[in-house]
């Protein structure tokens, strides 16, 4: 195997499920409203099935993003090789496109992130990212405009009033860069980015006198907000309680089934002198206990005084989301993190 390869068998076994594809999956409901938005009024196409397997120039160089921005490391992103990557954003399949003359169109599909073990993040999830294109004569605040009324119409279509906002963001495909968030239960929660992209991008890839705008918007994301869904692993799993809710293709609010009791436990150790990246620690588990993992969260750090040494404490939760878990089961799952995190990483256990 390639050395840098670092995508484990449980991402592995995620490729080609496609729930962006399942219309009985909220993923896939989510999807199918914000395409409808803009194929019905705004006429444009619509790409789904792209593979998610990119090169680093499609994911990295062809959107400007700098060579030490950390999404190019590989304790964030899946590399397969030195050059190939699982796409870590929609985003990574604009040049091409616009390459191959699409002029306003939609991406959607599964992209992929090394990141925290918690309700809201998953090593996979699934964007939709859009591009329309204009003549460069175009001004500026005109299509920033029209890029804005686009979104905020698409949101309101799908939520309904929801109270809106816009903030100024950076990314390095866009300038200037906008994140709209939306009033939640009382919170401000962000739910896609966007902007007008980079003359520098579309030089190399469009007819000259082109400019345009871009957006990519997290579908998990929306969809916890708008049928109040509250584990993110929920969306993979094949309990009829889950997929039966949805059946209907109509926006329901989601009805928790009965949660089962959570386990934590906690692990503490002495950090190795070769560096150590909480996301290494994370997929370790991932692996051992799949879906049966809720969070990981460090509760505690400390600085041996003498020696300069330092340990951590990271607090482990499991939970099934359809039965109980027995103490046999969780302690079997937690001596295996604990001797693969001494084989793997180089911990010593306190
Ligand atoms: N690719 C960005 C992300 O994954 C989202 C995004 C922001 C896409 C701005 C865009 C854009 O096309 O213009 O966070």
């Amino acid at each position: 195997m390639d050395s840098n390869n670092n995508v484990t068998p449980f991402i592995q076994s995620k490729i080609g499920k496609n729930l962006h594809l399942q219309k009985g999956n909220p993923i896939g409901q989510m999807k199918k409203m914000i395409e409808e938005y803009f194929t019905q009024n705004h006429g444009f196409s619509v790409y789904d099935n792209l593979p998610p397997t990119v090169t680093t120039i499609q994911n990295f160089d062809d959107l400007l993003t700098p060579l030490d921005h950390v999404s190019r490391s590989p304790s964030d992103t899946y590399y397969i090789s030195k050059t190939h990557l699982l796409r870590s954003h929609m985003t990574a399949h604009q040049t091409e496109l616009i390459r191959s003359g699409a002029t306003s169109f939609l991406m959607a599909g599964d992209v992929y992130r090394r990141d925290e073990v918690d309700a809201t993040h998953y090593p996979v999830f699934h964007q939709i990212d859009g591009v329309k294109l204009w003549d460069s004569s175009v001004d500026s605040s005109v299509i920033m405009e029209d890029l804005k009324k686009s979104l905020g119409g698409m949101i309101q279509t799908i939520f309904g009033n929801v109270e809106m906002r816009w903030i100024d963001a950076y990314f390095p495909f866009t300038e200037p860069s906008l994140e709209l968030e939306i009033l939640f239960e009382g919170r401000w929660l962000e739910v896609l980015g966007c902007g007008q992209i980079q003359p520098a991008i579309l030089s190399c890839c469009a007819k000259e006198g082109t400019t345009g705008w871009a957006f990519g918007i997290g579908l998990e994301r929306l969809a916890m907000v708008l049928y109040d869904i509250p584990d993110i692993r929920l969306f993979w799993s094949d309990d009829e309680r889950f997929l039966s809710q949805f059946s209907s293709g109509k926006p329901v609010k989601f009805k928790p089934f009965s949660k089962y009791p959570p386990c934590y436990k906690d692990i503490t150790f002495w950090l190795p002198e070769s560096g150590f990246h909480e996301n290494d620690l994370n997929s370790i588990i991932r692996e051992i206990a799949g879906d049966l993992v809720e969070s990981v969260q460090k509760i505690d750090s400390f600085t041996h005084p003498k020696s300069g040494h330092i340990s951590n404490c990271f607090r482990i939760n499991y939970r099934h989301m359809s039965r109980s878990l027995t103490n046999t089961e969780v302690d079997s799952l937690q001596e295996q993190v604990r001797s693969e995190l001494i084989s793997k990483l180089g911990i010593v256990l306190r």
